[in-house]
């Protein structure tokens, strides 16, 4: 497979034929405005409270943290680069645990009594590095995540998984080597767990942050519960059913947190998983048995999309008085292609099987469909990061056309933190500073290893890790 490099795509024209050529609808701005009239540097409003701008920093977690779940010194840099980014959103700074068996990796950071001092040291980093290079905080808006990572919990060894699921999946079971019904929660294990996410809602509430993210997305396991239709009892089954886990949270905060603001990330759309084929291009599983039913968001074929749940999911979010929220795709873990378009793949991944463009332009085009079918609610959209040097082009075409409200970014931030103050000061973007998505930030995780931008943060590029990663894709190359 061969796809053009976008940073050879130097001019308007050459980008519109390209995208047309792929089949990828993608609309942009030839011109990108800066200044305080400019499309992304407007101010929104939600819950009374005005969000300084349109840029948001989504979650990036960095598998830094300390065994006990405290952030270390590293968490913090990535913190304090957060505020430095000229964005006025932060979702959810990082995937955070509510308890320690719900860990996705033995470093993640861990919300409890012991670790809440540091987790609210993280937002006091962020917002002074943002104080002093923009001189206010008062239009800036913090949220953290809280996790729990279901099937795809290493609370204890980074190689083993020790996982919780909510159904016996016919794929994920066999990918990752779980064979009997030893990993299935009861109705009262998921009660216990709710109760945990609300006390790591009031804790968080306790630690300054505006809002929590109760996550449902990438394959973690609010994100499973929507897909568990085979699931019997309470938590399985219709809608209403999968659901519950979050509406006994969002009741659970709202009685014992009131004045804490929720907002969800939701995977608005999953596939099938995928793996290796041909020439290590990535190809769907083979899935015998008729219909897909398990990924959310997607038709029978588990590579389309059918947004009817999606929609109802969101109205869902209405009826709870949810207004933000952050939408994404896939799992990092079994289709990481439709979640991070990357044009080189993760050590556990598969060259990809489309140009990663057209990967940006569903994730674009989903947002766009869902905030005009349900423009009530806040959007912050995802996938950005891959379009390198015409992110802000296609970002500023998206505010401005009223098909995102806010523009998420992930690996960017890592790589060029301050990308959207530069975006909006009109300066040109840093082209060694830009991420060209060679995915080392989840190849290093994968291998147990932290994550960071490798290749174009000097910070990671002399560490010691850095020359282990370079042996670890010598020996996979
Ligand atoms: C190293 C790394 C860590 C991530 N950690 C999280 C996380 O903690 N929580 C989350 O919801 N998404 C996480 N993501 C997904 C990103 O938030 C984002 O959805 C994804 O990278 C696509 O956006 P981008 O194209 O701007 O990178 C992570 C992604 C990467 C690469």
């Amino acid at each position: 497979m061969h796809y053009t490099r976008v940073a050879q795509l130097r001019s308007a024209d050459q980008l519109r034929a390209y995208l047309a050529s792929i089949g990828a609808e993608l609309p942009f701005d030839e011109q990108v405005q800066s200044g305080p009239d400019s499309p992304l540097a407007q101010p929104y409003q939600v819950k009374g409270f005005t969000i300084g701008n349109r840029f948001s920093v989504l979650p990036m977690e960095g598998w830094d943290g300390t065994r006990d779940g405290h952030p270390s010194e590293m968490t913090v840099r990535r913190w304090q680069r957060f505020g430095i980014s000229g964005a006025k959103l932060i979702w959810g700074g990082e995937a955070t645990a509510v308890r320690a068996d719900g860990r996705a990796n033995p470093n993640q950071l861990m919300i409890n009594e012991q670790t809440l001092s540091d987790i609210a040291g993280l937002r006091e980093t962020l917002l002074k590095a943002h104080q002093e290079r923009f001189g206010r905080t008062d239009d800036l808006l913090i949220g953290l995540q809280l996790t729990h990572s279901g099937r795809f919990c290493r609370p204890i060894d980074k190689k083993r998984l020790e996982p919780f699921t909510l159904y016996r999946h016919p794929l994920l079971d066999r990918k990752f080597g779980i064979s009997d019904d030893s990993t299935l929660m009861s109705d009262d294990d998921i009660a216990r767990l709710v109760d945990d996410f609300v006390h790591a809602a009031c804790l968080a509430q306790r630690a300054g942050y505006a809002f929590v993210d109760i996550k449902h997305c990438h394959g973690y396991l609010g994100h499973e519960f929507l897909s568990a239709t085979d699931r019997p009892g309470r938590y399985g089954g219709s809608l209403a059913n999968r659901t519950r886990f979050l509406r006994e949270i969002v009741a659970g905060i709202r009685a014992a947190a009131p004045g804490l603001d929720i907002g969800v990330r939701l995977s608005a759309f999953d596939w099938i998983p995928f793996h290796p084929g041909q020439d290590d291009v990535g190809e769907p599983e083979h899935f015998a048995n008729g219909g897909y039913h398990y990924a959310f968001g997607s038709d029978a074929s588990g590579m389309g999309l059918d947004l009817t749940e999606p929609l109802a999911f969101l109205d869902i979010l209405k009826e709870l008085d949810i207004q933000l929220v952050c939408i994404t795709a896939g799992s990092p873990y079994y289709n990481p292609h439709i979640q991070r378009p990357a044009l080189f793949p993760p050590s556990d991944g598969y060259q990809p099987p489309e140009d990663p463009l057209l990967g940006v332009a569903r994730q674009i085009n989903v947002v766009a469909a869902l905030k005009q079918r349900r423009p009530e609610l806040t959007y912050v959209g995802s996938g950005y990061s891959y379009l390198q040097e015409w992110l802000p082009n296609v970002a500023q075409h998206a505010v401005s056309a009223g098909r995102t409200d806010f523009v998420g970014l992930g690996r960017m931030v890592l790589s060029y933190p301050d990308l959207p103050a530069d975006v909006l000061a009109g300066k040109p973007l840093q082209r060694k500073h830009i991420c060209r998505s060679f995915s080392d930030c989840t190849t290093g995780p994968r291998n147990g290893l932290i994550s960071g931008c490798y290749p174009l943060d000097d910070y990671y590029k002399h560490r010691e890790e850095a020359n282990i990663l370079a042996g670890v894709k010598k020996d996979s190359a």
